[in-house]
C-alpha cells in the first residue's frame, strides 16, 4: 500500500460516470460537477496523519488527499498551515465556551485562496497549458498573480470593474494582466467560460474548477490536525461559489473514511451579506433551487449572484444540521471591527460577514454555548481599507505640541 496515492479518476457529483485525471470541469452526461476521486480504502488514517505531521507547513502536507502526485512538480508558496487561534476574547462577547479563529487571512497573498491556486496552478502546468487565468472577485486574482509568477507562467485575471483598489494594484505587482470588466461577477464568469472556450488558458476556477476546488479541502484537515486530529461541533464558513462551505464538509468525512479522526456529529453553517444571499435566501424558503440575485454589498469577494456551488452549501447545511445566515451591510463594518477589538485580527468584509453570522447564530441560540465552534476568517482588511472610511472614531490632529494633544485627550 502505497500512501502517496492522487486521484485516478474525475467522477460526476450527480450521476457518478467516471473521466480521467484531465482538464475537464463538467460531466458530458448530465453537466454536473466533476471531482477528483480518491481511493479511500488505500489510505491508512494513521499513516496519513504521520505523513502531515512529518510533511511541509503548508496545505501540501495533505498530498494523499490532494491532486498531483509524486510526479508532478508543485507551484508551492507555502499557502496553507495558518493558525487556529484561541479566542476567548470574542467567545465572551458572543456568550460562547470554546471558540477558535481559523486565521487565513495572513497566507502569501492575505487570502484563502492561496491554497485553491496552489493547487490549481500545479494541474494547469501538468497539463502543458499556455497560460494561467480566472475569474475573480479580488482574492483570486492575487492568488493568480502570486502563484502564475512564482510558476513563470502568463497571468490574465478576469474581474468586475469596481472592485477594491488594493487587490486591483496588488495582482498588477504580481506581473498579471487584470482585464477588468463592466459588468458584475457573473458577467465575468460567463465571459470567461467563452474565453476558455477559445484560448489554450487554464482558468483556476473554470476549466480547472475540479482541482481548484480541492484545495480548500485543507482548510478542514487543518482544523481537525491543529484540534489534535479531532473535529469540532460547528463549523461557520463564508459562501461565494459555496465551494469553500462543501469541501470542509467533504475534509470531515474523508478523514472520518480512513480513520485519522473519531466520526462525531458536527454542523456547518454559512454566512452571507444581505446585499448578495442567494443562499442564504433558497436555504431560508426550503426553496429547492438556488435563484441567481444582482449583488449590491461592500463584502465584494463574496458577492457572486450565481454561485456554482450554492446548492451543494445548501445540502451541506442541511446534512449536517447546519443554519445559513445573512447579516446587514452595518453588521459586516461591526463584525470587522469586532474581531480586530477583542481578538487582534484585521480581517476584511468577508471575515466581517463571518463573525456577523456567527453573532447571529449565537445570539439565536442556534450556535449553542458548549459547542466548540470555528469561525473561517479567509482574508485579510488591509485588501478593504476603504470600506471602514467614515465608520471609524476620528483621528487625532494635532500639532507637535504636548498641550494641545493634552487638550485633545480632554485632559
Ligand atoms: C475572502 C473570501 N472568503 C470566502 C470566499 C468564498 O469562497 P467560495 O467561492 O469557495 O464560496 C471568497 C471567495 O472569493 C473570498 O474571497
Ligand atoms: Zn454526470
Amino acid at each position: 500500500m502505497t500512501l502517496i496515492t492522487s486521484p485516478q479518476a474525475l467522477e460526476c457529483r450527480e450521476c457518478h460516470r467516471r473521466y480521467g485525471v484531465e482538464p475537464l470541469s463538467i460531466c458530458e452526461e448530465c453537466f454536473g460537477p466533476l471531482e477528483p476521486a480518491y481511493d479511500l480504502d488505500a489510505v491508512d488514517g494513521v499513516e496519513f496523519r504521520k505523513h502531515a505531521e512529518a510533511g511541509p507547513t503548508s496545505l501540501w502536507r495533505y498530498e494523499p488527499l490532494l491532486p498531483g502526485g509524486p510526479d508532478v512538480e508543485r507551484v508551492d508558496l507555502g499557502a496553507g498551515f495558518t493558525p487556529l487561534r484561541r479566542a476567548d476574547n470574542l467567545a465572551e462577547v458572543l456568550g460562547l465556551e470554546r471558540l477558535w479563529i481559523k486565521d487565513d487571512s495572513v497566507n502569501p497573498s492575505n487570502s484563502f485562496k492561496d491554497r485553491v491556486v496552489s493547487v490549481a496552478t500545479t494541474m494547469a502546468r501538468a497539463f502543458g497549458f499556455e497560460a494561467i487565468s480566472c475569474a475573480s472577485t479580488g482574492n483570486l486574482a492575487n492568488a493568480t498573480g502570486a502563484h502564475a509568477a512564482k510558476a513563470r507562467m502568463p497571468a490574465y485575471v478576469f474581474v468586475p470593474e469596481d472592485l477594491e483598489r488594493a487587490k486591483i494594484l496588488a495582482t498588477e505587482a504580481y506581473g498579471a494582466k487584470v482585464v477588468a470588466v463592466k459588468g458584475n461577477y457573473d458577467d465575468v464568469n460567463r465571459l470567461c467560460s467563452e474565453v476558455a472556450d477559445a484560448l489554450p488558458w487554464a482558468f483556476v476556477n473554470v476549466n480547472m474548477r475540479p482541482y481548484y476546488a480541492e484545495g480548500s479541502k485543507s482548510l478542514g484537515f487543518e482544523t481537525a490536525e491543529q484540534l489534535g486530529w479531532r473535529l469540532p461541533d460547528h463549523c461557520v464558513v463564508p459562501i461565494a461559489s459555496g465551494a469553500l462551505m462543501t469541501k470542509i464538509h467533504r475534509a470531515f468525512r474523508e478523514l472520518a473514511a480512513i480513520g485519522a479522526v473519531e466520526d462525531k456529529p458536527y454542523r456547518v453553517s454559512g454566512a452571507q451579506a444581505e446585499g448578495c444571499a442567494p443562499v442564504a435566501q433558497a436555504f431560508r424558503e426550503n426553496a429547492t433551487e438556488v435563484r441567481p440575485v444582482k449583488p449590491d454589498t461592500i463584502a465584494k469577494s463574496l458577492a457572486i449572484g450565481n454561485p456554482a456551488d450554492g446548492w451543494y452549501a445548501i445540502q451541506t447545511a442541511r446534512a449536517t444540521g447546519g443554519e445559513i445566515d445573512a447579516c446587514t451591510e452595518a453588521e459586516v463594518i461591526e463584525g470587522l471591527r469586532l474581531l480586530a477589538e477583542t481578538e487582534g485580527v484585521f480581517t476584511e468584509t468577508a471575515g466581517g460577514v463571518t463573525i456577523a453570522v456567527l453573532k447571529r447564530l449565537a445570539e439565536r441560540g442556534v450556535i449553542r454555548r458548549d459547542e466548540e465552534t470555528v469561525a473561517y476568517v479567509t482574508g485579510n482588511g488591509y485588501k478593504t481599507v476603504e470600506a471602514l472610511e467614515g465608520t471609524l472614531e476620528a483621528t487625532y490632529h494635532v500639532a507637535p505640541d504636548l498641550d494641545e494633544f493634552l487638550a485633545a485627550l480632554g485632559r
